[in-house]
């Protein structure tokens, strides 16, 4: 049937257990319990080592834009290898890379036709950061280092990027970080303070205005740049309230800080079009940008930047002192053009948004379950956050959340055929991002499987 059955399920297992380190994850709990294997994908679905199917609710790790199993997109990469395999981006440039960053130029708002290429969304990430710390020194700013970011946003792991991120209990461990990480509140209306918990408007504008505060209060001539997703994801999919990004935008022209838009979910779909920031009406300076680039045909990442912050990488003997080997790498860059060949062929854009108030109508059926006490989102990304009250939006304490996300909630719903994310790193939430083909009959299918397996765990708790 396929490469996988051949081997041996146990000693696959086995293996596994004895060899393999997974990211983020308890170990411990593998002493009783088998390691999730997905041996294949097609479409919506994956397939574990047991022929068992599931439906993708997650395009992977919010990846798998096109769905799984396209051969043609592997075969772009397949041709690539054999054409070229691997040319560095130090100095030369290679086909596949420059058609590529065209081609996402042609996509970009405003003047971001400069392309950078990572290899992933931390490296975007950092790199943007450094990018930004030069920048400022190349123009005579050389005391603008910090950064601002979001309450619970997730950013990337390196410890640059760490330093962005805004979760603390994935920081501890690795203090003391680059210092410069400046913390803003997040666009978390469910949770919004009480002096603007019944006006969206105004509570986008204190969001942003404590955005302006903050590069106050700290000295605008330290503030590099401020970091925002156009739909914050850790947490639980916080879409940005009306005027919330133009209001942004004034306050980081009126001090000069550099606006990165960390798309690296947000781009390629995810929200009905190639870049999120489009959506919203907001023109950054730096888009950072990874994932869905490729569907995760082949890793790839980058950053999309204006021609005004490359202006003073482009004179005299000036130079962006940083680069990776494998950024740009002619295979994920063949993947990447075939990818968005796919979405241009078969409108994935116009998927989403002719089926985007579909998905999110069929989810919030389930405001009927007690333990349903927000939907929220947009595209094809949306946040459930889970309550112990519904009247008084209490959530669970760590026990609780802990018995419910780590003890059953994970378990029972890819037990159920579905793949999702239960995540408590800010209230406790499950997480939906599907491909972007899918339709009506896997919205059902996944509130089926929620329905069922959210009315199970209100038992538990
Ligand atoms: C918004 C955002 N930025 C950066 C990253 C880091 O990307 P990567 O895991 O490719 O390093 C992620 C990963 O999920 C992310 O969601």
């Amino acid at each position: 049937m396929n490469a996988t059955t051949a081997f041996d399920a146990a000693a696959l297992q086995e293996a596994a257990k004895r060899n393999l380190w997974l990211h983020f994850t308890r170990h411990s709990g593998f002493s009783r319990a088998d390691i999730p294997m997905i041996v294949r994908g097609e479409g919506q679905y994956v397939f574990d080592q047991h022929g068992k199917r599931y439906l993708d609710g997650l395009a992977g790790l919010f990846v798998s834009q096109i769905g799984h199993g396209r051969t043609d997109v592997a075969e772009a990469g397949a041709r690539q290898a054999g054409e070229l395999a691997y040319f560095p981006l130090w100095s030369y440039a290679h086909p596949r890379a420059v058609e590529l960053a065209e081609r996402l130029a042609s996509y970009s708002p405003g003047d971001l036709n400069r392309v950078f290429f990572t290899t992933s969304g931390s490296e975007a990430v950092e790199s943007a950061w450094k990018l930004a710390k030069q920048y400022f020194r190349l123009t005579g700013q050389p005391s603008r280092y910090k950064v601002l970011s979001r309450y619970i946003a997730y950013h990337g792991t390196s410890h640059g990027a760490l330093a962005i991120t805004g979760l603390p209990d994935i920081k501890i461990p690795f203090e003391p970080l680059p210092p410069g990480g400046v913390r803003v509140p997040n666009t978390n209306f469910y949770r919004a303070p009480e002096f603007v918990a019944d006006d969206v408007t105004a509570f986008g504008l204190w969001a942003a205005d404590e955005i302006e505060r903050a590069i106050v209060r700290e000295g605008p001539e330290s503030v590099a740049a401020v970091y925002l997703e156009p739909v914050q994801n850790s947490g639980g999919c916080f879409p940005p309230p009306p005027g919330y990004f133009q209001r942004v935008r004034e306050i980081c022209d009126k001090y000069g800080v550099l606006m990165v838009s960390d798309e690296v979910i947000c781009a390629f779909g995810r929200l009905g079009y190639i870049f999120g920031c489009e959506r919203y009406g907001y023109t950054p300076d730096i888009i950072t940008f990874a994932k869905g680039v490729t569907s995760g045909y082949s890793p790839l990442g980058g950053m999309m930047v204006s021609d005004r912050v490359m202006e003073p990488y482009l004179k005299d003997e000036n130079t962006f002192l940083h680069g990776v080997t494998f950024a740009g790498h002619p295979v994920s860059c063949a993947v990447a053009l075939a990818n968005l060949e796919v979405f241009e062929k078969e409108d994935l854009l116009g998927n989403v948004r002719a089926n985007e108030a579909a998905f999110r109508s069929t989810l919030e059926k389930l405001h009927d379950l007690p333990i349903v006490g927000d939907v929220r989102g947009d595209g094809y990304f949306y946040g459930i956050e889970m309550v112990k009250d519904k009247a008084t939006r209490q959530t669970f304490d760590d026990d609780e959340s802990e018995r419910l996300l780590r003890g059953f909630l994970s378990h029972a719903l890819f037990d159920a055929g579905l793949i999702c994310r239960a995540d408590d790193r800010g209230d406790p939430v499950i997480q939906l991002s599907p491909p972007l083909t899918c339709t009506q009959e896997h919205f059902d299918e996944i509130e089926q499987i929620l329905r069922s397996v959210l009315t199970e765990a209100w038992s538990h708790i």
